[in-house]
């Protein structure tokens, strides 16, 4: 392995200064360089991959294991080591039938009836026959949730709003009152519905919102709240507590991990929006993608070659963060989810074995909806010191037909940042452009001032339109990346230990910031203590 890895550096070395525009002078390039999975198109013409750097790549990920351990996930071996779990989030999208057991209990019976569960209630909710205890429609449905309990139906919601045809839906994470309190403000009691969302129904700000949110209803509806409560939980045990009727718990298991689980009960936001047929075509688009992972070369296979663009940026080309730029606005929340997606799963420092790292892990990931972004921080992306690979998407086709100018504009600024972080402007074509400039200027100076090194490598992913089965394909796409990369940094995906420091040292000083005193803590915390003593 070792071999493969300098062998990369080597290659890079060799092509480090190398045009990738150069790269087009063979016109089968764009051919050879993409790939295509049911109406999906990966784009990653766009970068200094060759054929032989991409071989080397391809034999990285099968010594590494990629093909080997992903059979393994779909089998349901544990592949979450550190938590003992398998990781079957992939079952709650697949339509199959044979027997798939977990620990020797074949898991597919409880995902149908779960599923049957969640459809009943949410179009019970949509149709008006699952009404509020007063026998009114629910208007409105806020989920209260966290992390993988809230981004990811967020995002999907947000993403396929001209699909929406159920009641509104509102989301609150944010432990900060703020959040909680500007969206009840505008909602009625009487018609509205709560989802707490919570695997452990025990994460603080979940629990503290929940509360609130019951406090709210009380005081509007008295003993009738619970009427207006749902639960989607691992352990519904504990969701017993907040009163919620135990046919509005719907719960997975713990093989479906957070950030991973909005294919299922923590999917019911999107399921209420979009209604449960819209909802089905959103898991076949995840299906897709896995059989398509399953069974793709990983020569033309998505996932992997979005890792393998992903290795060789991070580890060979030495560039630290990615960033995700949907040119579809009702993506605009897409990079916060991948931020957990990724960095949740692959921010990790030692292996599997516990052993500390030898190479990067995951980058950082970043991102903003285009055109919004080109007048923000574009100007670091075409002129800053570093080199950050970009990642656009684009729809052919728009849901607003009627605004077909808006749509143009938007796939030719899409194609136009690729092209000019590519291109990039030299010296001589910048010279000309500054030769008119006023005398006063130096003309010299300003044309190194408009001069763009280009060579900025970039892929794009495009579509026919967000639906609800593309948007499934895209979020399982970026969900085999994770863990395709993840098998190659040979880290366990899967865990996340790294959010438990803060959580423990949030609960310890709460009692300072309510007056105990901060004897034994740093000078910081203790002079911020007292800053925002109240
Ligand atoms: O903060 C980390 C985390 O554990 C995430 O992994 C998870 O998605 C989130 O908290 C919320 O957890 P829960 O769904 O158990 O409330």
């Amino acid at each position: 392995m070792h071999g493969i890895w300098k062998t990369l550096e080597d290659l890079h070395a060799a092509v480090a200064e190398r045009p990738i525009l150069g790269l087009f002078d063979d016109p089968q390039r764009f051919q050879c360089f993409s790939a295509e999975t049911d109406g999906l198109l990966l784009d990653y013409s766009k970068t200094n991959l060759d054929e032989d750097i991409l071989q080397h790549l391809i034999a990285l990920a099968e010594e590494s294991g990629v093909p080997d351990k992903r059979d393994a996930m779909f089998q349901g071996a544990r592949s979450n080591a550190t938590e003992g779990r398998a990781v079957l989030h992939t079952a709650l999208r697949s339509p199959d039938t044979a027997v798939l057991a977990v620990g020797g209990e074949d898991v597919r019976p409880e995902i149908k009836a779960t599923r049957d569960s969640m459809e009943r209630f949410a179009e019970g909710v949509r149709t008006g026959t699952v009404t509020a205890p007063g026998g009114r429609a629910f208007t409105d449905v806020v989920n209260i949730g966290i992390g993988g309990s809230d981004l990811g139906p967020l995002m999907a919601v947000r993403a396929l709003a001209p699909y929406h045809t159920g009641p509104r839906c509102h989301f609150v994470s944010n432990v900060d009152g703020a959040q909680i309190s500007d969206t009840l403000d505008r909602l009625n009691p009487r018609t509205t519905l709560f989802i707490i969302a919570s695997k452990t129904f025990t994460t603080v700000e979940t629990m503290t919102n929940a509360r609130t949110a019951f406090r709210w209803l009380e005081a509007a509806v008295g003993s009738e709240g619970g009427g207006h409560l749902a639960a989607v939980s691992s352990a519904p045990g504990q969701t017993a507590v907040f009163g919620i009727p135990e046919d509005r718990v719907f719960s997975f298991a713990d093989w479906v991990g957070g950030r991973y689980s909005l294919w299922g009960p923590v999917g019911l936001p999107i399921m209420m929006a979009i209604g449960a047929q819209k909802f089905g075509e959103f898991l076949a688009g995840g299906n897709q993608m896995d059989q398509h992972f399953r069974s793709a070369p990983l020569r033309k296979n998505l996932p992997v070659l979005m890792a393998l663009v992903g290795i060789w940026h991070n580890n060979v080309c030495g560039y630290t963060t990615r960033v995700v730029l949907p040119y579809d606005q009702r993506l605009d929340r897409l990079p916060a989810y991948l931020q957990q997606l990724d960095m949740e799963s692959n921010g990790k420092r030692v292996d599997c074995n516990g052993e500390p790292l030898q190479r990067a892990s995951g980058p950082i990931v970043w991102g903003e909806s285009g055109t919004n972004g080109q007048h923000a921080f574009y100007q670091l992306l075409h002129q800053g010191t570093q080199i950050i690979p970009a990642e656009f998407l684009i729809a052919a086709e728009s849901h607003e037909p009627h605004l077909k100018e808006h749509h143009d504009l938007l796939k030719a600024n899409c194609l136009a940042q690729s092209e000019a972080l590519m291109r990039g402007r030299s010296l001589k074509a910048a010279r000309k452009l500054t030769a008119g400039a006023d005398a006063a200027v130096d003309q010299d100076c300003l044309a190194r001032h408009r001069t763009f090194p280009g060579n900025r490598p970039s892929v794009t992913l495009a579509y026919s339109k967000l639906s609800p089965f593309v948007l499934g394909q895209l979020i399982a796409l970026y969900e085999h990346r994770v863990f395709a990369e993840g098998v190659i940094w040979n880290i366990n995906s899967f865990d996340q230990w790294g959010v438990e420091l803060g959580k423990e040292l949030a609960i310890s000083i709460l009692p300072l910031v309510q007056g105990d005193p901060a004897d034994g803590k740093d000078g910081s915390t203790r002079g911020l203590l007292a800053k925002l003593a109240n």
